[in-house]
Protein backbone atom coordinates (compact mmCIF):
# COMPACT_ATOMS: atom_id res chain seq x y z
CA UNK A 1 0.00 0.00 0.00
CA UNK A 2 1.61 3.37 -0.91
CA UNK A 3 1.91 5.75 2.14
CA UNK A 4 -0.33 9.01 2.34
CA UNK A 5 1.20 12.18 3.57
CA UNK A 6 -0.36 15.04 4.52
CA UNK A 7 1.39 18.48 3.62
CA UNK A 8 0.54 21.29 5.00
CA UNK A 9 1.19 24.63 2.91
CA UNK A 10 1.42 22.35 0.04
CA UNK A 11 0.24 25.21 -2.07
CA UNK A 12 4.09 26.93 -1.09
CA UNK A 13 7.14 27.72 -3.22
CA UNK A 14 8.59 24.49 -0.91
CA UNK A 15 5.67 22.73 -0.42
CA UNK A 16 4.66 22.71 -4.15
CA UNK A 17 8.01 21.38 -5.07
CA UNK A 18 8.08 18.81 -2.25
CA UNK A 19 4.64 17.00 -3.09
CA UNK A 20 6.30 17.00 -7.05
CA UNK A 21 9.00 15.04 -5.17
CA UNK A 22 6.46 12.32 -2.92
CA UNK A 23 4.19 11.98 -5.81
CA UNK A 24 7.40 10.55 -8.16
CA UNK A 25 8.58 8.63 -5.40
CA UNK A 26 5.27 6.60 -5.44
CA UNK A 27 3.38 8.78 -1.79
CA UNK A 28 -0.51 9.70 -2.05
CA UNK A 29 -0.22 13.27 -1.42
CA UNK A 30 -2.59 15.08 0.66
CA UNK A 31 -2.47 19.15 0.53
CA UNK A 32 -3.91 21.06 3.38
CA UNK A 33 -3.52 25.08 2.41
CA UNK A 34 -5.83 27.86 2.81
CA UNK A 35 -4.46 29.88 0.10
CA UNK A 36 -3.54 32.67 2.00
CA UNK A 37 -0.24 33.09 0.38
CA UNK A 38 -0.11 30.77 -2.70
CA UNK A 39 -2.57 29.91 -5.69
CA UNK A 40 -4.99 27.49 -6.76
CA UNK A 41 -3.15 27.26 -9.88
CA UNK A 42 -0.31 25.17 -8.52
CA UNK A 43 -1.66 22.33 -8.11
CA UNK A 44 -2.46 21.59 -11.51
CA UNK A 45 1.00 22.45 -12.04
CA UNK A 46 2.42 20.06 -9.56
CA UNK A 47 -0.03 17.36 -11.08
CA UNK A 48 1.59 17.97 -14.83
CA UNK A 49 5.33 17.88 -13.84
CA UNK A 50 4.34 14.67 -11.36
CA UNK A 51 2.19 12.77 -13.76
CA UNK A 52 0.12 11.97 -11.27
CA UNK A 53 -2.91 13.45 -9.32
CA UNK A 54 -3.22 14.98 -5.75
CA UNK A 55 -5.94 15.25 -2.73
CA UNK A 56 -5.90 19.26 -1.77
CA UNK A 57 -8.45 20.77 0.61
CA UNK A 58 -8.46 24.32 1.18
CA UNK A 59 -8.40 24.60 5.26
CA UNK A 60 -6.58 26.55 7.85
CA UNK A 61 -4.45 24.61 10.01
CA UNK A 62 -5.30 26.16 12.60
CA UNK A 63 -9.09 25.27 12.17
CA UNK A 64 -9.36 21.90 14.20
CA UNK A 65 -12.89 21.22 12.82
CA UNK A 66 -11.53 21.58 9.48
CA UNK A 67 -8.29 19.63 9.77
CA UNK A 68 -9.71 16.86 11.57
CA UNK A 69 -12.39 16.03 8.51
CA UNK A 70 -8.88 15.05 6.90
CA UNK A 71 -7.39 12.96 9.42
CA UNK A 72 -10.71 11.49 9.48
CA UNK A 73 -11.01 10.68 5.77
CA UNK A 74 -7.83 9.76 4.87
CA UNK A 75 -4.97 7.30 7.08
CA UNK A 76 -1.83 9.33 7.61
CA UNK A 77 1.12 7.84 7.24
CA UNK A 78 3.15 11.09 8.58
CA UNK A 79 3.03 15.14 8.61
CA UNK A 80 5.40 17.57 6.53
CA UNK A 81 4.51 20.82 7.80
CA UNK A 82 5.19 23.67 5.81
CA UNK A 83 1.95 25.99 6.68
CA UNK A 84 2.98 29.18 7.85
CA UNK A 85 3.57 32.87 8.07
CA UNK A 86 6.86 33.55 6.67
CA UNK A 87 7.45 37.06 5.71
CA UNK A 88 10.52 38.18 8.45
CA UNK A 89 9.55 42.47 7.51
CA UNK A 90 5.52 41.53 7.98
CA UNK A 91 6.23 39.38 10.94
CA UNK A 92 8.04 42.84 12.76
CA UNK A 93 5.19 45.10 11.96
CA UNK A 94 2.59 42.52 12.54
CA UNK A 95 3.66 40.17 15.51
CA UNK A 96 0.52 38.81 17.12
CA UNK A 97 -0.49 37.81 13.78
CA UNK A 98 2.70 35.94 13.29
CA UNK A 99 2.85 34.27 17.30
CA UNK A 100 -1.04 33.46 16.62
CA UNK A 101 -0.95 31.92 13.11
CA UNK A 102 2.01 30.12 12.85
CA UNK A 103 2.34 28.64 16.66
CA UNK A 104 -1.73 27.82 16.64
CA UNK A 105 -1.25 26.02 12.86
CA UNK A 106 1.53 23.74 14.83
CA UNK A 107 -0.55 22.67 17.93
CA UNK A 108 -3.96 22.12 16.08
CA UNK A 109 -1.95 20.28 13.87
CA UNK A 110 -0.32 17.85 17.18
CA UNK A 111 -3.75 18.02 18.74
CA UNK A 112 -5.10 15.98 15.54
CA UNK A 113 -2.36 13.84 15.22
CA UNK A 114 -2.48 13.01 18.99
CA UNK A 115 -6.27 12.03 18.50
CA UNK A 116 -5.86 10.21 15.26
CA UNK A 117 -2.53 8.41 16.01
CA UNK A 118 -0.27 9.95 13.31
CA UNK A 119 3.06 9.62 14.84
CA UNK A 120 5.77 11.09 12.31
CA UNK A 121 6.44 14.87 11.32
CA UNK A 122 8.79 16.72 9.75
CA UNK A 123 8.47 20.29 10.29
CA UNK A 124 9.91 22.75 7.96
CA UNK A 125 11.89 25.14 10.85
CA UNK A 126 14.68 27.70 9.30
CA UNK A 127 18.22 28.63 10.08
CA UNK A 128 16.84 31.69 11.79
CA UNK A 129 16.56 30.21 14.65
CA UNK A 130 20.41 30.12 15.41
CA UNK A 131 21.95 32.54 17.62
CA UNK A 132 24.27 34.89 15.84
CA UNK A 133 27.68 32.19 15.41
CA UNK A 134 30.01 31.79 13.42
CA UNK A 135 29.60 29.72 10.45
CA UNK A 136 29.85 26.64 9.41
CA UNK A 137 26.27 26.40 11.71
CA UNK A 138 25.85 22.66 12.77
CA UNK A 139 22.51 21.83 14.19
CA UNK A 140 24.46 21.84 18.32
CA UNK A 141 25.35 25.47 17.67
CA UNK A 142 23.11 28.20 20.36
CA UNK A 143 19.96 28.80 19.31
CA UNK A 144 17.45 31.78 19.70
CA UNK A 145 18.71 35.35 19.81
CA UNK A 146 15.87 35.51 16.70
CA UNK A 147 15.82 38.83 15.20
CA UNK A 148 11.96 38.84 14.41
CA UNK A 149 8.99 37.21 15.48
CA UNK A 150 8.87 35.40 12.64
CA UNK A 151 11.80 33.68 13.52
CA UNK A 152 10.93 32.72 17.11
CA UNK A 153 7.35 31.49 15.70
CA UNK A 154 9.74 28.78 13.99
CA UNK A 155 11.86 28.58 17.41
CA UNK A 156 9.21 28.14 19.14
CA UNK A 157 7.42 25.30 17.51
CA UNK A 158 10.26 23.54 17.60
CA UNK A 159 10.18 23.45 21.04
CA UNK A 160 6.36 22.74 21.37
CA UNK A 161 7.35 19.59 18.92
CA UNK A 162 10.24 18.18 20.74
CA UNK A 163 8.15 18.06 23.99
CA UNK A 164 5.19 16.49 22.30
CA UNK A 165 7.42 13.58 20.84
CA UNK A 166 9.27 13.47 24.26
CA UNK A 167 6.05 12.28 25.48
CA UNK A 168 5.38 8.98 23.65
CA UNK A 169 7.86 6.58 22.48
CA UNK A 170 6.05 5.80 19.44
CA UNK A 171 6.50 9.56 17.93
CA UNK A 172 9.42 10.66 15.58
CA UNK A 173 9.97 14.55 14.45
CA UNK A 174 12.87 15.47 12.15
CA UNK A 175 12.88 19.58 12.40
CA UNK A 176 14.74 20.68 8.83
CA UNK A 177 16.47 24.11 9.02
CA UNK A 178 16.38 25.37 5.73
CA UNK A 179 19.01 27.48 4.98
CA UNK A 180 18.24 29.97 1.45
CA UNK A 181 16.20 27.70 -0.67
CA UNK A 182 15.99 29.75 -4.25
CA UNK A 183 15.32 28.22 -7.93
CA UNK A 184 12.75 26.31 -9.38
CA UNK A 185 11.91 22.93 -10.62
CA UNK A 186 13.99 21.85 -13.82
CA UNK A 187 10.74 22.17 -16.23
CA UNK A 188 10.26 25.65 -15.69
CA UNK A 189 6.95 24.61 -14.71
CA UNK A 190 6.63 25.31 -10.81
CA UNK A 191 8.95 28.70 -8.89
CA UNK A 192 8.57 30.74 -6.19
CA UNK A 193 6.05 33.09 -7.03
CA UNK A 194 6.25 35.90 -4.29
CA UNK A 195 3.17 38.25 -4.14
CA UNK A 196 3.91 41.81 -5.24
CA UNK A 197 7.73 42.49 -4.68
CA UNK A 198 9.79 40.17 -3.52
CA UNK A 199 11.75 40.17 0.22
CA UNK A 200 14.12 37.83 -0.56
CA UNK A 201 17.10 38.04 -3.24
CA UNK A 202 16.70 35.39 -5.72
CA UNK A 203 12.99 36.36 -6.68
CA UNK A 204 14.23 39.98 -6.85
CA UNK A 205 17.19 39.14 -9.18
CA UNK A 206 14.88 37.08 -11.79
CA UNK A 207 12.83 40.13 -11.86
CA UNK A 208 15.50 42.64 -12.53
CA UNK A 209 16.77 40.11 -15.20
CA UNK A 210 13.38 39.85 -16.89
CA UNK A 211 13.27 43.62 -16.73
CA UNK A 212 10.52 44.29 -14.24
CA UNK A 213 12.69 46.04 -12.16
CA UNK A 214 15.48 48.35 -13.21
CA UNK A 215 18.13 47.32 -10.58
CA UNK A 216 18.91 45.60 -7.96
CA UNK A 217 19.73 47.27 -4.75
CA UNK A 218 22.51 45.51 -2.75
CA UNK A 219 22.08 45.71 1.02
CA UNK A 220 25.62 46.85 1.79
CA UNK A 221 28.91 46.22 1.06
CA UNK A 222 31.05 46.84 3.80
CA UNK A 223 30.41 43.35 5.30
CA UNK A 224 32.97 41.03 6.50
CA UNK A 225 32.67 39.09 4.25
CA UNK A 226 35.27 38.57 0.32
CA UNK A 227 33.44 41.34 -1.40
CA UNK A 228 31.87 42.93 1.42
CA UNK A 229 28.18 41.62 0.34
CA UNK A 230 26.13 39.29 2.69
CA UNK A 231 27.08 35.44 2.01
CA UNK A 232 24.53 33.30 2.40
CA UNK A 233 23.78 28.78 1.94
CA UNK A 234 21.37 28.91 -1.06
CA UNK A 235 20.62 25.36 -1.90
CA UNK A 236 18.10 24.50 -5.08
CA UNK A 237 14.75 24.24 -3.78
CA UNK A 238 14.47 20.38 -5.53
CA UNK A 239 17.31 19.41 -3.53
CA UNK A 240 15.66 20.74 -0.48
CA UNK A 241 12.40 18.69 -1.82
CA UNK A 242 14.42 15.69 -2.09
CA UNK A 243 15.65 16.11 1.99
CA UNK A 244 12.17 16.16 2.81
CA UNK A 245 11.50 12.57 1.24
CA UNK A 246 14.60 11.09 2.67
CA UNK A 247 13.62 12.86 5.74
CA UNK A 248 10.44 10.36 5.90
CA UNK A 249 12.49 7.44 5.45
CA UNK A 250 14.26 8.08 8.20
CA UNK A 251 11.28 8.76 10.29
CA UNK A 252 10.15 5.35 10.01
CA UNK A 253 12.99 3.80 11.46
CA UNK A 254 13.54 6.26 14.05
CA UNK A 255 11.73 8.11 17.54
CA UNK A 256 12.47 10.88 19.17
CA UNK A 257 13.28 14.73 18.08
CA UNK A 258 16.08 15.44 16.30
CA UNK A 259 17.27 18.94 14.18
CA UNK A 260 19.01 18.45 10.82
CA UNK A 261 20.23 21.65 9.02
CA UNK A 262 19.23 21.37 4.67
CA UNK A 263 21.67 23.13 3.36
CA UNK A 264 24.97 23.48 0.67
CA UNK A 265 27.78 23.85 3.11
CA UNK A 266 28.94 26.57 1.39
CA UNK A 267 28.68 30.50 1.19
CA UNK A 268 27.97 32.85 -1.74
CA UNK A 269 27.76 36.52 -1.56
CA UNK A 270 25.19 39.11 -2.75
CA UNK A 271 27.33 39.56 -6.01
CA UNK A 272 28.27 35.88 -6.94
CA UNK A 273 24.46 35.38 -6.66
CA UNK A 274 24.44 38.49 -9.61
CA UNK A 275 27.33 37.08 -11.68
CA UNK A 276 26.24 33.50 -11.70
CA UNK A 277 23.06 34.61 -12.75
CA UNK A 278 24.13 36.35 -15.71
CA UNK A 279 26.41 33.66 -16.59
CA UNK A 280 23.82 31.52 -16.22
CA UNK A 281 21.50 33.32 -18.55
CA UNK A 282 23.14 35.80 -20.22
CA UNK A 283 21.07 38.17 -19.19
CA UNK A 284 22.46 41.74 -17.00
CA UNK A 285 21.68 41.96 -13.59
CA UNK A 286 21.86 45.95 -12.87
CA UNK A 287 22.86 46.99 -9.52
CA UNK A 288 23.46 49.99 -6.67
CA UNK A 289 24.81 49.65 -3.48
CA UNK A 290 22.26 50.60 -1.15
CA UNK A 291 22.38 50.87 3.10
CA UNK A 292 22.49 47.78 5.20
CA UNK A 293 19.27 45.82 5.79
CA UNK A 294 18.84 45.92 9.74
CA UNK A 295 18.97 42.93 11.14
CA UNK A 296 21.03 41.04 8.67
CA UNK A 297 23.95 39.23 9.10
CA UNK A 298 28.08 39.23 7.23
CA UNK A 299 27.74 35.03 6.69
CA UNK A 300 25.58 32.22 7.47
CA UNK A 301 26.33 28.61 6.08
CA UNK A 302 25.58 25.31 7.02
CA UNK A 303 27.54 22.49 8.17
CA UNK A 304 25.83 19.37 6.35
CA UNK A 305 27.21 16.55 7.68
CA UNK A 306 24.93 15.41 10.05
CA UNK A 307 21.82 15.41 6.90
CA UNK A 308 24.80 13.62 5.27
CA UNK A 309 25.13 11.03 7.75
CA UNK A 310 21.80 10.60 9.00
CA UNK A 311 19.20 11.62 5.91
CA UNK A 312 21.95 9.60 3.78
CA UNK A 313 21.13 13.46 1.85
CA UNK A 314 23.44 15.21 0.34
CA UNK A 315 22.66 19.13 -1.98
CA UNK A 316 23.50 17.98 -5.44
CA UNK A 317 22.76 20.84 -8.10
CA UNK A 318 24.99 23.94 -8.03
CA UNK A 319 24.54 27.68 -8.19
CA UNK A 320 24.38 28.14 -12.09
CA UNK A 321 21.57 25.11 -12.28
CA UNK A 322 19.44 27.08 -9.31
CA UNK A 323 19.97 30.60 -11.58
CA UNK A 324 19.05 29.01 -14.78
CA UNK A 325 15.74 27.08 -13.23
CA UNK A 326 14.97 30.23 -12.04
CA UNK A 327 15.81 31.73 -14.94
CA UNK A 328 13.39 29.44 -16.97
CA UNK A 329 10.49 29.61 -14.52
CA UNK A 330 10.41 33.53 -14.59
CA UNK A 331 10.43 33.74 -18.39
CA UNK A 332 7.47 30.87 -19.14
CA UNK A 333 5.24 32.88 -15.83
CA UNK A 334 6.33 36.44 -15.39
CA UNK A 335 2.90 36.66 -13.71
CA UNK A 336 3.23 33.25 -11.63
CA UNK A 337 0.74 30.94 -11.46
CA UNK A 338 -2.45 31.10 -12.77
CA UNK A 339 -5.20 32.44 -9.85
C1 LIG B 1 19.92 37.23 1.15
C2 LIG B 1 21.04 38.26 1.00
C3 LIG B 1 20.53 40.41 1.91
C4 LIG B 1 17.36 41.33 -1.03
C5 LIG B 1 15.55 35.07 4.64
C6 LIG B 1 14.88 34.79 5.94
C7 LIG B 1 15.12 33.36 6.32
C8 LIG B 1 14.69 32.44 5.21
C9 LIG B 1 15.38 32.80 3.91
C10 LIG B 1 12.49 31.61 5.70
C11 LIG B 1 21.26 39.11 2.24
C12 LIG B 1 20.71 40.48 0.39
C13 LIG B 1 18.36 40.71 -0.29
C14 LIG B 1 17.69 42.46 -1.83
C15 LIG B 1 19.97 42.29 -1.12
N1 LIG B 1 13.28 32.47 5.05
N2 LIG B 1 19.63 41.18 -0.34
N3 LIG B 1 18.99 42.89 -1.84
O1 LIG B 1 17.65 37.34 4.74
O2 LIG B 1 19.30 35.46 4.23
O3 LIG B 1 16.94 34.90 4.78
O4 LIG B 1 15.07 34.19 3.65
O5 LIG B 1 12.80 30.71 6.41
O6 LIG B 1 14.37 33.10 7.49
O7 LIG B 1 15.47 35.61 6.91
O8 LIG B 1 17.47 35.97 2.60
O9 LIG B 1 17.13 36.57 0.23
O10 LIG B 1 16.31 38.19 2.03
O11 LIG B 1 18.76 37.93 1.63
O12 LIG B 1 21.15 42.71 -1.16
O13 LIG B 1 16.82 43.08 -2.52
O14 LIG B 1 20.69 39.15 -0.06
O15 LIG B 1 21.12 41.53 2.56
O16 LIG B 1 22.64 39.37 2.36
P1 LIG B 1 17.92 36.00 4.14
P2 LIG B 1 17.33 37.19 1.58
Amino acid sequence: MPKTILVTGGAGFIGSHTCVDLLQNGYDVIIADNLVNSKRGVLAHIERVAGRTLTFNQVDVTDETALSKIFEAHEIDAVIHFAGLKAVGESVAQPLRYYRNNLNATLTLLACMEKYGVHKLAFSSSATVYAITPSPIAEDAPLGGCTNPYGWTKFMSEQIIADWARCDERRSAVLLRYFNPIGAHESGLLGEDPQGIPNNLFPYVARVAAGQYPHLSVFGDDYNTHDGTGVRDYIHVMDLARGHVCALNYLDTHTGCIPINLGRGEGYSVLDLVHAYESATGKPVPYRIGPRRPGDVDATYADPTRARELLHWTAERDLANMCACGNRWQMQYPNGYEG
